[in-house]
């Protein structure tokens, strides 16, 4: 791939160079001349056009948007005898010269004039068809991926496991897997493999021969969830002690996974995106297997029974996983999924895209298989590890990408050093591609050749996968039972109070596992809530609950106000308003002596507002308040402003 070095300072020179010629050209005022001018003023203005000519041109959506250099000229000054003078004497002229390259400390990023790529053709000339996409939350994978679908010829079949996700929005059908279960009775090692790759913790210790064993000998004696339990009982009336303890496990799991009998079916000559939203987080992985099984053994012909099927290999298919690591997370263990077989050998049925958060999520072994590695921005320390194994420039150059750059960790440098930065341009999707069908566009049923777009009122009955939506909205903000309660009641017509018994168990259960924190909290309405948010990660330094706090602040003092907001780690307060600074304090922290310090030396240049979650708190923060320093909640704080601005 030619790496473009085309920045846009150079851009302007050039087209200022050009006006300029236009301009002396037309000054002269004679006819050949002003003629000639037409010359300089169109190359102007074509390259004043250059990106939107570009978009026409190319049917690509990636563009290339910055370069990072990973070499440097070693360079030398000489002199050197260019002629004589009057005298005779020599003339010596000191010019420096390049002699060589060396690497650089520190690479160097340029950012340019976007250009359009081709990044299929890029990937076409890699030594396989095997690509990864790597990035934390919402750095752009599924867009990405979603761009290079657009990009690629044959049918593609989508795993997609969250609800809304940038797939849905895509013009192919979806199969919503909680209506169309893949049946995991057929073959009973793609049912023990699938179940230790959904449930890890069993691989460890005793329970892993007992589980597997067990799980294996019933699934092939069994041919629905009904059956299987009946078998369980059976089995359990002449079990061992060690045999019982992994029997109640497996009833205890398999409730998760029960959720209905199988009839998926898919044609691979179609583009599909397999919607696993509405299932449990374990039915997630465990259907997600059995489905890929299922899938591969299509793509290769075996158990083909139709015309139909051994023909849709004629055209090779894309196999495209969101959040690969479910399935791949137990390499290391005893428990391999089928993408090991998949990766090793599906240069000759298809491809195979996958996406992940984390690089340091998949083996090494396994993710050193993939051709193509794009990757976001990550500060994940595990992750720069691994990046550092390929070339420890690439760690300073993925600390310092921009929100949805990437950059292909297997780019070929070359000698001339330039790693080119990569990004999609999403303002170019035809509107009928964009992101307007949140909800899944159609839904196929089972053996359907033809597909009937179904209005959301109309949809059968789902199953509600309360836990996975109560996770992915706790990414987003903190919750509160009767908030989210309500949210289910809007939008999946469930009864308020039911709605609300089942968020409390789940919300529980998560404060149990030490999943989640909470806290009680003053809402601006007047109303007292007790807010549900997620602890903050290992590689964040602000928790997710102040980021909140500050956000319902800015919200709610007059905007025009605001005159600065410390990123986290500033030693500045919170926020800046035009009369007072703002300190949001959430009292998860013991310690308050940063606070203290922040009031002594801010408090002296304005007054400030402490604002603590709830009025029992207020308490704690007391001996901080003076006639300087106000400590509020959210529902009084407005008026704290306003009196913080009387003269
Ligand atoms: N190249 C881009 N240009 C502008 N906006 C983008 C771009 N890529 C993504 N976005 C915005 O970021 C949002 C999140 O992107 P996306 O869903 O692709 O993230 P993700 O990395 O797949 O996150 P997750 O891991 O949570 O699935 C998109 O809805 C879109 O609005
Ligand atoms: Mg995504």
């Amino acid at each position: 791939m030619n790496v473009s070095t085309f920045t846009r300072k150079q851009k302007f020179g050039y087209i200022l160079g050009l006006l300029g010629l236009t301009a002396l050209l037309l000054f002269t005022r004679t006819f050949p001349f002003i003629l000639l001018a037409a010359i300089p003023a169109t190359v102007a203005a074509l390259l004043i056009m250059r990106r939107k000519l570009l978009r026409k041109l190319t049917k690509s959506r990636i563009m290339q948007v910055a370069y990072a250099e990973l070499i440097e000229p070693i360079t030398q000054e000489r002199t050197r005898i260019v002629g004589t003078d009057d005298n005779g004497r020599p003339i010596e002229r000191r010019e420096t010269v390049v002699v060589g390259h060396k690497r650089r400390d520190i690479p160097l990023v340029e950012h340019i004039d976007p250009c359009y790529i081709d990044l299929q053709k890029y990937i076409a000339r890699k030594a396989n068809p095997l690509v990864m996409i790597c990035g934390r939350s919402g750095m752009g994978k599924s867009e990405l991926m979603k761009m290079l679908l657009l990009n690629l010829n044959g049918p593609k079949i989508i795993f997609s496991f969250k609800p809304n996700d940038a797939y849905l929005s895509l013009p192919y059908e979806v199969i919503d897997i909680s209506s169309h279960i893949p049946d995991p009775f057929q073959h009973a090692d793609d049912f023990a493999t699938a179940y230790a790759l959904t449930f890890p913790a069993n691989l460890r210790g005793i329970m892993l021969s007992q589980v597997r064993a067990i799980t294996k000998t019933l699934a092939r004696d069994s041919k629905d969830w009904n059956h299987f339990r009946r078998n369980l009982d059976r089995i359990e009336k002449k079990a061992t002690d060690i045999q019982t303890e992994a029997i109640a496990l497996i009833k205890e799991q398999i409730e998760n996974l029960a959720v209905g009998e199988g009839s998926f079916s898919i044609d691979l000559a179609r583009n599909t995106v397999l919607d696993f939203s509405r299932l449990d987080e374990s039915a997630k992985t465990f259907y997600a297997e059995v489905a890929l099984r299922k899938i591969w053994n299509l793509m290769t012909g075996i158990n083909a029974i139709s015309t139909q099927q051994t023909k849709a290999h004629t055209e090779k298919a894309t196999i495209v996983i969101d959040e690969v690591h479910r399935l791949t997370q137990l390499y290391d263990l005893d428990a391999r999924s089928i993408l090991d077989t998949i990766m090793r050998q599906v240069r000759q049925f298809g491809k195979l895209y996958a996406a992940t958060q984390n690089y340091s999520d998949i083996n090494d072994k396994f993710r050193n298989q993939f051709g193509t590695q794009l990757t976001f921005n990550t500060t994940s320390e595990q992750d720069l590890e691994a990046i550092r194994k390929i070339d420890p420039s690439y760690v300073w150059i993925v600390k310092e990408l921009y929100l949805y750059e990437f950059i292909d960790l297997t780019f070929h440098v070359g000698n001339i050093g330039l790693v080119p930065i990569f990004q999609a341009d999403l303002s170019e999707i035809p509107q009928s591609e964009k992101v307007q069908n949140a909800e899944p566009m159609n839904i196929i049923t089972a053996n359907s050749t033809t597909t009937k777009a179904i209005t959301p009122a109309l949809r059968p009955k789902k199953i509600i996968a309360y836990e996975a939506i109560i996770k992915d909205k706790i990414e987003e903000e903190p919750i509160w039972i009767s908030g989210i309660a309500n949210y289910f009641s809007d939008n999946y017509g469930v009864d308020k109070d039911t709605a609300k018994l089942k968020v409390k168990d789940i919300l529980q259960k998560l404060v149990n596992a030490d999943e989640l924190q909470r806290m009680k909290f003053d809402m601006v309405s007047g109303e007292t809530v007790v807010l549900y948010f997620r602890k903050s990660d290992n590689d964040e330094n602000e928790s997710p609950f102040h980021r909140w706090m500050i956000r319902q602040a800015i919200e709610n003092c007059d905007d025009a106000s605001v005159i600065h907001t410390a990123t986290s780690g500033e030693a500045l307060p919170d926020i800046e308003l035009s009369n007072c600074y703002v300190e949001c304090e959430t009292s998860l922290k013991k310690r308050t002596d940063d606070l203290e310090q922040r009031v002594r030396k801010f408090g002296s240049i304005k007054p400030m507002i402490i604002l603590v979650p709830n009025s029992d708190l207020k308490e704690t923060y007391q001996r901080l308040a003076s006639d300087r320093v106000l400590v509020t909640t959210l529902k009084d704080f407005k008026q704290s402003i306003r009196s913080k601005a009387r003269p």
